[in-house]
């Protein structure tokens, strides 16, 4: 049997989701990626890099510097996770480099400059811009119809609490909220203005679909709500589908979905995996 080279793995931004991912990197068994190393990491916080760097198998070298960590050897692809702002930094550099990109902060996409940059270095290199479903599900089913979706809404219902904190929930702080009450209703394009928390999954499910002009969101505040639930409903000629995500926080980041770290270890392990793939 002819052996498949090691993935080589770079991470940028070493907290909940990095730290996790990283430490499925090179492991077999259910959650793990086989047949990977993680080979270098950044993070603007050098303890955060250094802490991570330590508890890995493989010893990799952690940096704050972008020059020194994309020279630092041969990586196949780096995973960001870390935010934003790391992607505008970032971005470009890698894959200018060729080296492919695993993007978690989608919300950065949603900059239609940043985009086309993006895209452009990935055209130059043929490096790959890869951006796993992360904390929503059913986005295979909406690039299978993206063609002939008519319409495509996500009701987001969170506890208030979730919801304090954010431009658009200004006007119901400190009020008493005792049943579910919409407290935004309109385009992912404005939605992620005003509610940025849900910036990732408005831009990933718009990415998919029909962009963020049309794709409507809803943001309901619910004192009962189970957890981060994300209702993303689609309609079209094909006929339709609903799909329900009730989603616990991440142990250590209660503002990240525990689904989205699951998920960009999923589309890992699909690289280094070149057998049977189901629903992809
Ligand atoms: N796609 C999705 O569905 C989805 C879901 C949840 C979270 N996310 C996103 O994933 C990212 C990571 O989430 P997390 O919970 O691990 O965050 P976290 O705050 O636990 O960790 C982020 C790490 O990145 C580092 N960092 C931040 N900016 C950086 C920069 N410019 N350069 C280098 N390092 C930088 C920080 O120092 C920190 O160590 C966030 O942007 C979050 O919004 C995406």
């Amino acid at each position: 049997m002819r052996q498949a080279k090691t993935l080589e793995i770079g991470v940028i931004g070493c907290g909940s989701m990095g730290a996790e991912l990283a430490g499925a990197v090179g492991r077999d068994g259910p959650g793990g990626i086989p047949g990977a190393r993680v080979t270098a990491l950044l993070d603007i916080d050098a303890e955060q890099g250094r802490s991570l760097a330590s508890s890995l198998a493989s010893h990799p070298t952690s940096f704050t510097v972008e020059s020194e960590f994309l020279a630092c050897g041969q990586m196949d692809i780096v995973a960001e996770c870390a935010s934003q702002i790391a992607v505008r930094e970032h971005g470009a550099a890698v894959l200018s480099s060729g080296i492919s990109l695993l993007l978690m902060s989608s919300g950065a996409l949603m900059d239609p400059e940043l985009f086309e940059s993006l895209n452009a270095a990935s055209a130059a290199t043929g490096a790959q811009i890869i951006v796993p479903s992360g904390a929503v599900g059913g986005i295979d089913a909406l690039r299978a119809v993206q063609a002939d979706l008519k319409s495509v809404t996500i009701v987001s219902t969170k506890r208030p609490a979730a919801l304090s904190g954010a431009p658009g929930f200004a006007d119901w702080e400190g009020r008493e909220i005792t049943e579910p009450v919409t407290v935004f209703d309109g385009p992912a394009a404005d939605a992620v203005k005003l509610f940025p928390a849900n910036v990732n999954v408005a831009a990933t499910v718009s990415l998919a679909g029909i962009g963020p002009e049309r794709t409507m969101v809803r943001v309901v505040a619910d004192p009962e709500a189970p957890g981060n639930v994300h209702e993303i409903r689609a309609t079209g000629g094909f006929g339709e589908f609903n799909f329900r995500l009730v989603n616990r926080p991440h142990p250590k980041n209660p503002k990240t979905s525990h689904l989205a770290v699951l998920a960009a270890i999923e589309s890992l392990r699909a690289l280094v995996n070149p057998g049977m793939r189901v629903g992809t």
